[in-house]
């Protein structure tokens, strides 16, 4: 950087800089009010006591961070003016940033986290990892005081925090995103949480939750992501679900959810992700009953749905760009209104027990950068341009297809696709 052609007014204005840093910073501790509002005290008691039972004994906020809304912030701290006062707004415990204040072995919740008056936003990141002294759980007690303040709560990557989800989170009725992804949490999931009516967001993944999906989910109408994957959930999907009209992304892949997809599923007229793998599912496919027009992935694979493609209305999602029915007992054959769907992208029907030929229709697909039928009863030759087969290459799995074959050009053999015979004459 070139900066000697304005050095001299460079350092004129460090040095002005300077002296109103002194100049605040001496204001700053004689006469609060000319930095800006001062803190409450209790407000500043209970948020150093809540860091630092996650931090450790060690940390002293007083003496390392005597104004933390002020002029000696703590990372992860935002902080609002009400009536005057400093108030902490968002909390962000863990490691977050390379400076972040790291989580002590043996932390604990402490009581004084819940007399933060204007909490909107609690978040704890790669904090409680493995506790030293017995389990660690989310207080049952105390969210009450949250109820008509807290926006946000997430607890994301905390293997050693344990427990249920308490009950009194269905108090928290400002909520709008609960996000509680890669933890230690079991139990079932409240039937409260359906009572908060603006969440937005609802997301808890990858814990080990038990049970059925309550009901009441079904009145979140504002909800706009649902992901409940990587537990161990089970019964079957609740009807009341095509009441969660605003739904975008629905995800509920790899758990134990049984029973058929209701064909509420098709009043979700705003979804776009539809993820089901890896459950226990089964009934056939027959749920687009009506137009879902935003629909871009549906990701069934790995359920024991069984049944055929026909009874689908495939006209119905012509959105689609990714399809995944592997794995399925899938029969019969595979319908012409699949090369239909124009924004096809991914097309997996791996290990089903399709039958019939391969339609050479899918070439005109010009998107589709995927096609996986391997392990099926297709059969016939392939009649695919060339140039399809350069265009995919390995991402065009056919193999184990004992009827399939390949009809050799007198050009070329060599786009011939892995495990795919030669057709005989
Ligand atoms: C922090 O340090 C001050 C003096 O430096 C001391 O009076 C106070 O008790 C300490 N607070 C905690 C919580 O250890
Ligand atoms: C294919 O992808 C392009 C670029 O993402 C998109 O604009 C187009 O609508 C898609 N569909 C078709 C049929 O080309
Ligand atoms: C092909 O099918 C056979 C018999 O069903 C199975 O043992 C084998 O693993 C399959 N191979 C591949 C590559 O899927």
């Amino acid at each position: 950087m070139d900066l000697s052609g304005r050095s001299d007014g460079y350092f004129i204005f460090v040095v002005l800089m300077m002296v109103c840093l002194i100049g605040v910073c001496i204001n700053g501790e004689t006469d609060g009010d000319s930095v800006g509002a001062p803190m409450v005290e209790t407000e500043q008691e209970a948020l150093y006591s809540a860091i630092q039972g996650f931090v450790g004994k060690w940390f002293n906020g007083s003496d390392l961070y005597p104004d933390p809304c002020g002029w000696t912030p703590i990372q992860g701290i935002s902080c609002d003016v009400f009536d005057g006062f400093w108030y902490v707004t968002d909390l962000i415990i863990g490691q977050v940033h390379d400076n972040s204040l790291p989580c002590a072995q043996n932390l604990e919740f402490r009581p004084h986290l819940f007399k933060l008056q204007h909490l909107k936003s609690l978040s704890v990141f790669n904090c409680i990892i493995s506790p030293s002294r017995g389990p660690i759980l989310i207080q049952s007690a105390n969210w009450d005081s949250f109820s008509s303040t807290l926006e946000s709560v997430e607890f994301r990557a905390n293997p050693g925090l344990t427990g249920q989800i308490p009950t009194s989170f269905g108090n928290l009725k400002k909520l709008q995103s609960l996000v509680l992804i890669d933890n230690g949490l079991s139990g079932s999931l409240p039937v409260s949480i359906g009572e908060l009516t603006q969440l937005k967001r609802l997301v808890m993944s990858g814990n080990l939750f038990t049970g059925k999906i309550p009901e009441s989910y079904g009145d979140l109408s504002e909800l706009l992501i649902m992901d409940l994957s990587r537990n161990s959930l089970s019964g079957s999907l609740p009807l009341t679900f095509g009441g969660l009209t605003s739904l975008l992304k629905f995800d509920l892949s790899k758990n134990k959810i049984e029973g058929e997809i209701p064909s509420e599923i098709s009043n979700l007229k705003s979804l776009t992700l539809l993820d089901l793998s890896n459950n226990k599912i089964s009934g056939g496919l027959s749920f687009a009953s009506q137009e879902m027009s935003s629909l871009e992935e549906l990701i069934l694979s790995n359920n024991p749905i069984s049944g055929d493609l026909m009874n689908f209305n495939w006209q119905n999602v012509y959105r689609l760009m990714v399809l995944d029915l592997s794995n399925m007992g899938l029969t019969g054959a595979i319908p012409e209104s699949i090369p239909s769907l124009k924004n096809l992208r991914f097309l997996g029907l791996n290990n089903n027990k399709l039958s019939g030929n391969l339609s050479p229709r899918l070439a005109e697909l010009r998107n589709l950068t995927a096609l996986y039928v391997n392990g099926n009863n297709l059969a016939g030759a392939l009649k695919f341009p060339h140039e399809f087969y350069m265009k995919m290459g390995r991402r065009f799995g056919v193999r184990n297809n004992s009827n399939l074959c390949f009809p050799v050009p007198k050009s070329s053999v060599s786009v011939r696709p892995f495990g795919v015979k030669v057709c005989r004459e």
